[in-house]
């Protein structure tokens, strides 16, 4: 009996044997699933990002390994564009109409929210911070990152239109800056006769969005105006558009402005005005610590002001600047919100605006001592910035900036009479924006 139940109980034995060996490989295949997952939990979030090129620099000089040292978990990985603004947005809208996004942070032109909101490709930040937070920024600035009632941007940093001048070449001919584009013009003239420079002003004459940028500013100039947001009134066929065109012009007639000044965007304008041959020049601020580099023919040579008008109609400065939104495709809401507090910080601004001489959003910044210490003319640009002009905020901005591009090219380079360029311009942005 005892043998038969010990034969019997024998393939029990043999089973028992075998489970743990089947405990033993499901506990080992679950650790190592556990790990694998583990792993891949800890490999970090990955942030993409598309900006310009010459944008991408300062922000690999600092801000960025700052924030990945104080966020392990996340990494930032920029994307280089095109130069032009204009080109990069499309660069973001074709990928946003093909699909799911593959930019979790959207690096946005000032011009862009409506556009990109009313489409519906940015995620709503409105609950994510608060009045009181947003009080530290420049209103316009905050203003430029909503549509209808809610936000969608933070604002990174500001931009403003200013005016460069050579101020040891005035000095030494007993000029005082230009106040008009009269004085501008006159004092281009004085100086080039004298043989001191090869050129009188530069500014950004391709058809991009620079030149409806640059364009805001003359027409605010001669008292004039492109779009009224409230109304929808259209001013390009007024008689102020056509005397801004006609000033503009009249820089290359008279040997002012060269005449590839019809092709350039900023970064030509910066190289011609910084090899030392240029009285005065049309730009963003992001200029003066290149102009002022320890290798450059203008260090310490250089002023700043606001732009210059007419009589009776002081000089307009266009506001641009670039913040930060998210994409409502993005698979990392979470983190790309943490990297837009900190980008937006004062203590990471502060740090972007020392490297490369942005224009801060947050207004405490342009009077904190480190950054007036390196750019003593901060302060004079606050004003600047409060009284800049926005470009009509409209969710059809993009048509209504490429329609004026386009006529204003054409006419800047004699394709087609001011008259005719302004007049059919006016016509397709009112038939645009349906107040024709
Ligand atoms: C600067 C401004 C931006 C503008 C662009 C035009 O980058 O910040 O707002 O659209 O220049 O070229």
């Amino acid at each position: 009996m005892f043998e038969l139940k010990k034969l019997k109980q024998q393939p029990k034995i043999l089973q028992k044997i075998k489970y743990p060996t089947g405990i033993f490989l499901a506990v080992l295949l679950g650790i190592i699933l556990f790990s694998i997952a583990q792993a891949l939990s800890q490999q970090p979030v990955v942030l993409n990002m598309l900006m310009t090129a010459p944008d991408a620099q300062p922000w690999r000089q600092g801000i960025i390994k700052d924030f990945e040292a104080k966020n392990p978990g996340i990494r930032i990985n920029i994307i280089e564009g095109p130069n032009a603004t204009n080109l990069l947005e499309d660069l973001y809208t074709s990928a946003f109409i093909l699909g799911d996004s593959p930019y979790d942070l959207i690096n946005m032109d000032v011009i862009w929210t409506p556009k990109f909101a009313a489409a519906g490709w940015l995620l709503d930040l409105s609950d994510r911070i608060s009045k009181q937070e947003l009080a530290a920024f420049s209103p316009k600035d905050v203003e430029g990152g909503r549509y209808e009632g809610k936000l969608y941007r933070i604002p990174m940093r500001s931009d403003v239109g200013v005016l460069y001048y050579r101020e040891d070449l005035l000095k030494q001919a007993g000029f005082q800056p230009p106040a008009t584009f009269a004085d501008l013009l006159k004092i281009s003239e004085s100086l080039k006769k004298q043989g001191k420079i090869n050129w009188g002003y530069l500014w950004q004459g391709r058809q991009y969005e620079g030149l409806a940028a640059m364009f805001v500013e003359v027409l605010e100039g001669f008292g004039g105006y492109w779009v009224n947001p409230n109304t929808l009134e259209v001013g390009l066929d007024k008689p102020e558009t056509l005397k801004a065109i006609a000033t503009l012009k009249d820089t290359i007639q008279q040997g002012i402005s060269p005449p590839g000044v019809t092709t350039y965007i900023e970064e030509d304008t910066r190289r011609i005005f910084q090899s030392g041959q240029t009285a005065f020049l049309r730009s963003w601020p992001y200029v003066w610590p290149l102009a002022n580099a320890q290798d450059s023919p203008i260090k310490g040579k250089i002023a700043i002001q606001a732009m210059v008008g007419t009589p009776g109609n002081s000089g307009g400065a266009c506001l641009g600047g670039w913040g930060l939104g998210i994409s409502k495709s993005s698979k990392h809401i979470k983190e790309a919100w943490t990297a837009i507090q900190y980008f937006t910080s004062e203590e990471a601004q502060r740090q972007f605006i020392l490297n490369a001489g942005f224009v801060p959003s947050r207004r405490s910044l342009f009077t904190d001592p480190q950054i007036v210490s390196k750019y003593p003319y901060y302060p004079q640009l606050l004003k600047i910035v409060d009284q800049a002009v926005l470009r009509p905020p409209i969710a059809q901005y993009p048509q209504a900036s490429d329609i004026l591009q386009r006529y204003l090219s054409a006419a800047l380079t004699n394709r087609i009479t001011p008259e005719r360029a302004m007049q059919a311009a006016a016509n397709e942005t009112r038939r645009l924006l349906g107040s024709g």
